[in-house]
């Protein structure tokens, strides 16, 4: 668990009991019956070391290309930030103070290449887990020879847990995040209540959270949960026109020409 940051804060809801059915020859503890009393969720059973935590991406299988390989071996060193479980020292880890954005699942780091360049003025901490996506940001910071960008090759959730502490926020970007269509699948969402709370608590009064989906069921549920968090206020009746500094990707383009629509939602933290 976290060292130094909020415990209370730290991701509890989103675990899975681990009461499964035991495989033929497993030599693990014996499953208890159905009605057994269960630990808090968050917390292990007894003989169980961790609870398996609900994550919301998969490893995707993924060719990383030469160009990719060498802009790791060239500009990771530089641009990649090893995850440690204590709170990161922003200034020191970008070699200037500014506003500090974190963003949540870049993919292939073409919008956040973007933003970084229209925002030469601020710091931007862009978590992905998906290899071939960390080689194309770097390529592209290299291309573009942008100083702004620091990359986490990690789970954002725990990032968010361990590394970042309450009040260092000043923006929050999640563009399309995965939507996890089908309904058994839903609770692998990031944008659901406890961890918009935690985001809420790591953002300075006035600071945003911005999340774009071109999912409706999704928005929707962006909608309520944002809605719902104390800390926060819409900065919009109900979805938020697309602030200019967000690119069309190809993504959403495409999307865009089949008629599919794009919902971008703009929340503040209150004073
Ligand atoms: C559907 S893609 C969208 C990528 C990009 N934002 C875009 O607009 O094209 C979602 C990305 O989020 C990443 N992701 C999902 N959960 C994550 C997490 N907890 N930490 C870091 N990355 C995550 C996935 O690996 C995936 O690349």
């Amino acid at each position: 668990m976290g060292q130094g940051l909020d415990a209370s804060l730290q991701s509890d809801t989103v675990t899975e009991q681990p009461f499964t059915a035991r495989a033929p020859g497993d030599a693990s503890p014996p499953r208890p019956p159905e009605d057994a009393p269960r630990p808090p969720a968050g917390r292990a059973p007894e003989g169980v070391a961790h609870p398996k935590t609900i994550k919301s991406f998969v490893r995707r299988a993924g060719r990383t290309t030469i160009g990719q390989a060498k802009a790791f071996e060239d500009l990771g060193p530089r641009f990649i930030v090893p995850y440690a479980a204590r709170p990161l020292d922003a200034s020191a880890t970008f070699g200037r103070s500014a506003p500090l954005v974190l963003e949540i699942g870049f993919g292939m780091g073409e919008a956040t290449a973007h933003i970084a360049r229209v925002r030469p003025q601020d710091n931007f901490l862009c978590c992905e887990v998906h290899e071939p996506g960390v080689g194309a940001l770097l390529k592209r910071i290299g291309e573009q020879g942008q100083t702004n960008i620091r990359i986490l090759q990690h789970d954002a959730v725990e990032v968010i847990d361990h590394m970042l502490a309450p009040g260092c926020l000043d923006g929050v970007h999640i563009f399309f995040p995965d939507p996890w269509h089908k309904k058994k699948h839903n609770k692998r969402r990031l944008i659901q209540p406890p961890l918009v709370a935690k985001l809420a608590a790591r953002l300075k009064p006035g600071g945003y959270i911005h999340c774009a989906t071109d999912w409706e069921p999704y928005a929707v549920q962006m909608l309520q949960v944002l809605s719902a968090e104390p800390l926060l206020a819409n900065t919009a009746e109900a979805y938020a026109p697309q602030p200019d500094y967000r690119p069309l990707t190809k993504f959403e383009n495409r999307g865009l020409k089949l008629g599919h629509g794009v919902w971008d939602l703009v929340f503040r933290r209150r004073p």
